[in-house]
């Protein structure tokens, strides 16, 4: 018997029944350069429905090659996409999951790749590479429609079961729906009836050509969190023009259209979980169709209170089946506690984020999952060759990782933490407020450390004479790095305190000056500005935590914006008792006045230690911030890996 009943519970969509109320959101992998789904992206997607997923949606994917917006999607348009397709959909099903896809057009977003075809969209003006949009008139508006249907067939021919219509997001179809972008006068402008024409006309087309067995989903964004644009009270009233007319009303938020929309479409860690869950809760009140959730859960006893108290019928997971694509099945056998959890970096999105990257990577990497985006790869990691004796250094999340992964591959391990609690840099986010899902994943390693046989070494500083005696096969080096002090006047006051260490927080002065606005110098920061401290950041390059993920930093300044004065192009020159002097970009010095200075300039790796230990045994390997200082994903993918090449 399952703890969450209602997320377990079965449910008919069209012919299929659904094993349970989870789906794994789009979420697109790049694939050829004609847009085909590469034996990665197959596995990628895969993997999520072996963890237990119901449905596994496919991400965007192009009903028209010329509208498209990003590269190397999905080309509905282009028979040269089934064979791809055809292996993807068959790696779905074979796990028992359902396999959808997203049905996208970008209208006035069309960008890329073919920069000379024309922008159409609902109303003439510019588009958002600043192309002039062709106003569509009824020829356009069928040959969109048909685009749909057409595509729809292509991908049921390619073993898709379901669609989802993107009608959100500020796409094609949301751009028809808001009055941000719809300006017309005719048939297709004005009441939402007739802003909603076409998405009608795309659904029947789709059932005319896939017949009644294909369900179809559409995705809308139930506020757009822009001015102007739609907001909930439209929504519903569109959800009760599409009702009955679709199989599952999706309700995610924002759109492309404003910059900062990505906070809610990809909900940042400074919102709280299931922030976008009144949407769907305000549709379904006003509808007969299920309707489906989406943002920032993570939680099965959250997705339960969600479903038992009516707010959703379905409850789409993103980010989170990144983190563990086996959610699910864990939570199906309550496991849950062995859930990885997602931290909100976006780290996953950010590094495909155009515009605002430069150019996308074309790969998805999860913090705090190796095997994501390696799917594939990670198949063929050679198989332990005989059960090795592994000494580990150092119990952070790098040294954590690859105890975990050498005694799943049967391997005697051994982990040694010079403290006495496992964690390592992970334990700083403990009193952090907006880092309760990375103290979870601290909390998740530290119990999966002591679940497996890893003898625990805590209290215990390595010599290479500890090493000596411990005689292993292979020891790895993860013992991290340490602050840089730098040679300022004054650095050793007493009121200077080392960011990223364990400092008492009630020895924090009431007015603080942060030394070093990278990307741990803005979050201590902003932490102790919501203890009520007066915090200012002093940062020596253009932009405060210019290591971050685009997402994550773009939520971050606008948290800093409420409460704390950052600098930037400034140089420290001394710090007094009194605060810190320095010098603005012009030459003029000024003083900033501090009860205490937190310096956070960043970390070195403790070479010392490693190089003592390069030789202690026959295999070697040096993982995370001693090997160079690193973020937290570089820990624990290398950990992982350490692990795994043994
Ligand atoms: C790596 C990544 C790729 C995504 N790709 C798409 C996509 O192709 N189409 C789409 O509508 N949303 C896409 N999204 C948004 C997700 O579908 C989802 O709505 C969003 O991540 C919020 O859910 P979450 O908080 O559970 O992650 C993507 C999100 C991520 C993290």
């Amino acid at each position: 018997m399952t703890r969450f009943p209602k997320l377990f519970t079965p449910m008919k969509l069209g012919p299929y029944m659904l094993k349970n109320r989870i789906e794994s959101a789009p979420m697109g992998m790049h694939g050829t350069p004609e847009g085909y789904i590469t034996p990665e992206g197959t596995a990628y997607y895969e993997l999520r429905a072996k963890g237990g997923a119901a449905i596994v949606s496919l991400g965007e994917s192009m009903v028209d090659s010329g509208g498209t917006s990003h590269g190397r999607v999905n080309p509905l348009d282009d028979p040269g996409i089934l064979p791809s397709l055809i292996n993807t959909t068959d790696a779905i099903k074979r796990h028992g999951a359902v396999a959808s896809i997203e049905l996208l057009h970008a209208g006035i977003r069309s960008g890329t790749p073919r920069p000379d075809d024309p922008v159409y969209g609902p109303s003439a003006g510019t588009s958002f590479y600043g192309k002039q949009i062709i106003e569509m008139g009824e020829a356009e508006i069928e040959q969109a429609v048909k685009a749909f249907g057409d595509a729809a067939e292509m991908a049921k021919l390619g073993g898709v079961q379901i669609c989802m219509i993107h009608g959100g997001h500020g796409w094609l179809l949301s751009q028809w729906f808001s009055k941000l972008h719809n300006h017309r006068t005719d048939r297709f402008g004005g009441s939402i009836e007739n802003r909603a024409r076409i998405a009608l006309m795309i659904i029947e087309d789709i059932r005319k050509k896939c017949g009644p067995n294909f369900p179809i989903e559409i995705r809308l964004s139930g506020d757009e969190f822009t001015e102007g644009g739609m907001r909930i009270e439209e929504t519903v009233e569109l959800a009760k023009v599409l009702d009955g007319k679709v199989d599952l009303i999706h309700l995610s938020a924002a759109t492309f259209h404003d910059r900062t929309a990505g906070l809610r479409m990809f909900p940042s860690v400074f919102l709280p979980r299931g922030c976008n869950v009144y949407l769907s809760e305000a549709v379904k009140k006003a509808v007969k169709t299920p309707v489906n959730t989406v943002g920032a859960i993570n939680d099965p006893a959250h997705m339960e209170e969600i479903l038992e108290t009516g707010k959703a019928d379905m409850i789409t997971l993103g980010r989170a089946l990144l983190a563990d694509p086996y959610l699910p099945e864990k939570a199906r056998k309550g496991n849950e506690q062995d859930i990885t959890p997602c931290i909100r970096c976006n780290y996953c999105i950010s590094q495909n984020f155009t515009p605002y990257v430069k150019y996308p990577r074309g790969i998805v990497r999860c913090v705090v999952n190796p095997i994501i985006g390696r799917e594939f790869e990670t198949r063929f990691v050679q198989i332990s060759s005989g059960k090795k004796k592994v000494m580990i250094v150092g119990g952070g999340p790098g040294g954590m990782q690859a105890a975990i992964t050498a005694a799943d591959r049967g391997h005697e391990v051994i982990l040694c933490e010079k403290g006495n609690r496992l964690g390592g840099t992970l334990r700083y986010a403990e009193r952090e407020y907006f880092k309760e899902d990375t103290k979870k994943l601290n909390d998740v390693l530290i119990r999966r450390v002591q679940e497996r046989p890893i003898r625990l070494m805590m209290d215990t500083e390595v010599t290479p004479e500890v090493v000596k005696e411990i005689a292993p096969d292979v020891l790895i080096a993860a013992v991290g790095a340490m602050p840089i002090i730098p040679a300022i006047p004054g650095v050793k006051n007493k009121n200077v305190v080392l960011a990223a260490s364990m400092y008492d927080e009630d020895a924090i002065g009431e007015k603080v000056v942060v030394i070093g606005g990278g990307l741990v110098g803005c979050e201590e920061g902003l932490h102790l500005a919501h203890l009520g401290k007066v915090v200012t950041i002093l940062e020596m390059l253009e932009k405060g935590a210019s290591d971050a993920p685009y997402l994550h930093w773009l939520g971050l300044m606008k948290e800093l914006e409420k409460s704390v004065r950052l600098e930037t192009r400034v140089k420290c020159t001394r710090i007094t008792e009194k605060g810190v002097f320095a010098v603005k970009e012009e030459g003029e010095e000024r003083f900033y006045e501090a009860d205490t200075v937190l310096l956070a300039v960043g970390l070195k790796s403790r070479n010392e230690l490693v190089e003592s230990l390069r030789n202690c045994a026959p295999d070697f390997a040096v993982i995370g911030d001693c090997l160079q200082p690193a973020t937290v994903m570089e820990a624990i993918h290398m950990g992982y890996f350490s692990a795994m090449n043994i």
